[in-house]
């Protein structure tokens, strides 16, 4: 049995954060004991950036100090999450090894002053990393306060270095076999680029005009693999010491650098940083994507590793929390499946690059509003733990995505740069959110069977496989929408004869696709019942496609705007909010999906995880809430019947 995250939580909701106490005098570390034991604070994470602290010259080793810390989290009960620190080498790793440094696209090093300045392609980089992770698992394989294994920090570095280019060679070859299969898989033809030599080919450094968008795309394919082959030498080390523990790394949300699908499968817990912010009005909506992405990448529990207290400290302006949101958003990431509520950091710095970042406490210390919130939060989640942690819900719709569709679309040379693939599922998902429609994510070559609908927010390329997947989803019943430019190319990113997939075009109703219109930032255009934003397009429908609303004046006057043909779906514009709402609202209840509860306003959500409901009040107005029958709320351990009441930011969690 492969180690999971229950064997950590064993009933309980992780709480805490990651740990510098190397920042700290000695003397501090007594008080924070303290403070954590006072919160409830059960698990931290240590060492994320102490390499050079570990290690402060070439292959000398000081364990003693995290050994004590080992020894008082222990005593104390409070679980370590121990971190490779291998995101952020010291000084001496780049002096004497320049060759561990990045590169940018312009050519220009990345040098050591900042953090994660490694080349994942350098072997003298993952040797050292090597070593290190080696050393720290022999030292504390048998510690009892080691939980969890947490690997390197939100692997995020591009390289276009000379190493990476030769590991891109290799990778390329190994893809492609040949150059001819690699000189038509990136259609080198045009301009002039085809490749006689293997030596030939670098990475996609800066040009002097658009880049060939095949090189770009397995640029990126490539910088995913290698990013994770790093990991995987960690893991695999740490595993060796250590197979009963699980590992992890901490992935960002929606982060364009990494196909997580493919990294969670590499993972025993899948962890998530996450950090909305306080003054968007979607803040929370960014939050449930973000959390209903990471359930299901991890098919079950995960990780909430890292959030604000308060504010952070890398936005233009960065605001702190209103009293009350901290606790909302971390019930908003237990409701969607987090059996894990952490923080960056436990106590707020005061020197370095992140000093004015929030901790859980806070430059104003203990007496601080924000520190004692936490330790509200602490018992909250100790009250709920034992009928949540653990619990896993399906739920009936999927939203498909991909990060190698993300990729190829995002080529430079597109006919919109206002069609960006995180804002369309970002819209998508909003919609979906604010019917009270909860939903999974998944990749379009997964099994769908189980899901009533599936949504397509827009994958630009798709594999054979991912086509016959959704072709066969509809065959058998289920309910497809899909979104403009879905199917336009294959996974070279070669466009696909007709300008879409012949067989999508069949299933939606699509004749001919004669053109593209793309709209400017703000445009819209009018259509039957709604107005459309983004694109739109000339479409000539087949005879047994039904036009469900069509353009209204201008170019396309008459032309479908929402087609369908039986199940399957297809939107060439991207409604505004509330009308791509409705038509969800429409379509869902066609394919026998039901919100969580009926009539729930606006600003409330309400998630079911298990046998329990969550019901968040997102506003500052104070609400009452149609819960038919009779519930305990665990927060309160009053009894629930029919109505509730939830105050500014106030929660709810009711078991029948
Ligand atoms: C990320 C990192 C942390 C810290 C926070 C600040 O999540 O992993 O080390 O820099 O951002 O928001």
């Amino acid at each position: 049995m492969k180690p999971a995250l229950a064997d950590v939580t064993r009933g309980r909701i992780l709480f805490g954060g990651d740990y510098n106490p190397e920042q700290w005098p000695e003397e501090t570390w007594p008080d924070d004991i303290r403070l954590m034991r006072d919160a409830g604070v059960n698990s931290v994470t240590l060492g994320v950036f102490s390499w050079s602290k570990l290690e402060p010259r070439p292959g000398e080793r000081q364990f003693g100090w995290l050994d004590r810390l080992m020894d008082l989290l222990h005593a104390n009960g409070i679980g370590v999450v121990l971190a490779t620190p291998t995101a952020s080498p010291p000084p001496w790793l780049g002096r004497l090894h320049p060759d561990t440094l990045p590169v940018d696209e312009d050519g220009r090093t990345e040098w050591w002053g900042g953090r994660q300045h490694f080349s994942h392609s350098s072997a003298t980089y993952r040797r050292h990393a090597a070593a290190i992770t080696e050393d720290l698992a022999a030292r504390y394989a048998t510690h009892p306060a080691l939980t969890m294994w947490h690997i390197n920090n939100e692997y995020c570095t591009y390289d276009w270095s000379e190493a990476a280019a030769a590991r891109f060679r290799g990778w390329l070859r190994r893809k492609y076999g040949s150059l001819d299969a690699l000189n038509t898989a990136w259609g080198t033809a045009f301009w002039s680029q085809g490749y006689g030599d293997w030596e030939e080919i670098h990475t996609p450094r800066h040009a002097h005009y658009l880049k060939n968008p095949g090189q770009v795309l397995d640029f990126k394919r490539f910088t995913s693999d290698m990013l994770l082959e790093c990991f995987l030498a960690e893991r695999d080390i740490v595993r060796r010491y250590t197979p009963h523990l699980p590992v992890t790394t901490n992935f960002m949300p929606l982060w364009a650098g990494q196909d997580a699908w493919r990294w969670a499968e590499e993972e025993d817990v899948v962890s998530v940083d996450l950090y909305p912010d306080p003054r968007d009005p979607f803040g929370a909506q960014h939050g449930a994507l973000v959390q209903d992405m990471t359930r299901s990448q991890a098919r079950g529990p995960w990780m909430l590793m890292e959030q604000a207290a308060g504010p952070v400290n890398w936005r233009g302006v960065n605001h702190p929390k209103p009293r009350g949101l901290n606790r909302l958003w971390s019930l908003q990431a237990v409701a969607r499946g987090a059996d894990a509520v952490c923080y960056f950091q436990w106590r707020q710095s005061r020197q370095g690059a992140e000093k004015f970042h929030s901790g859980m406490v806070g430059h104003a210390g203990e007496h601080g509003r924000t520190y004692q919130e936490i330790k509200g939060l602490g018992a909250d989640l100790a009250r709920i733990a034992g009928e949540v942690s653990g619990s896993h819900s399906d739920h009936d719709i999927a939203v498909l995505h991909d990060w190698h569709s993300w990729w190829a679309g995002a080529h430079e040379g597109r006919l919109s740069t206002e069609v960006d693939h995180a804002r369309i599922l970002t819209a998508w998902h909003r919609a979906l959110w604010e019917a009270h429609l909860t939903t999974d994510f998944a990749h379009p070559e997964h099994d769908l069977t189980r899901y009533r609908l599936v949504v397509v927010p827009q994958l630009y390329a798709l594999t054979d496989t991912a086509i016959d997947n959704l072709l066969a989803y509809v065959r058998q019943g289920g309910t497809l929408v899909s979104g403009f430019l879905t199917g336009v190319a294959d996974e070279d990113d070669r466009v696909r004869p007709g300008g879409m997939d012949a067989r999508l075009r069949e299933l939606f109703g699509i004749r001919t696709l004669h053109e593209w219109w793309p709209l400017e930032a703000g445009e819209s255009v009018e259509c039957e019942g709604f107005r459309g934003t983004l694109w739109s397009e000339e479409i000539d429908k087949s005879d047994d496609a039904l036009t469900v609303a069509a353009y209204k004046g201008g170019e396309l006057d008459g032309l479908p705007a929402v087609l369908r043909t039986g199940r399957a779906w297809y939107l060439s514009t991207l409604p505004e909010p509330a009308d791509l709402r409705e038509l969800l609202e429409r379509i869902g209840a066609e394919a026998g999906v039901r919100p969580v509860l009926d009539g729930l306003p606006a600003q409330v959500e309400a998630v079911r995880r298990g046998d329990v409901l969550f019901v968040l009040n997102h506003g500052r107005e104070p609400v009452t809430v149609k819960v038919p029958g009779t519930h305990r709320d665990l927060l309160t351990g009053t009894t629930v019947t029919d109505d509730l009441t939830l105050g500014r930011y106030g929660a709810a969690v009711l078991k029948p």
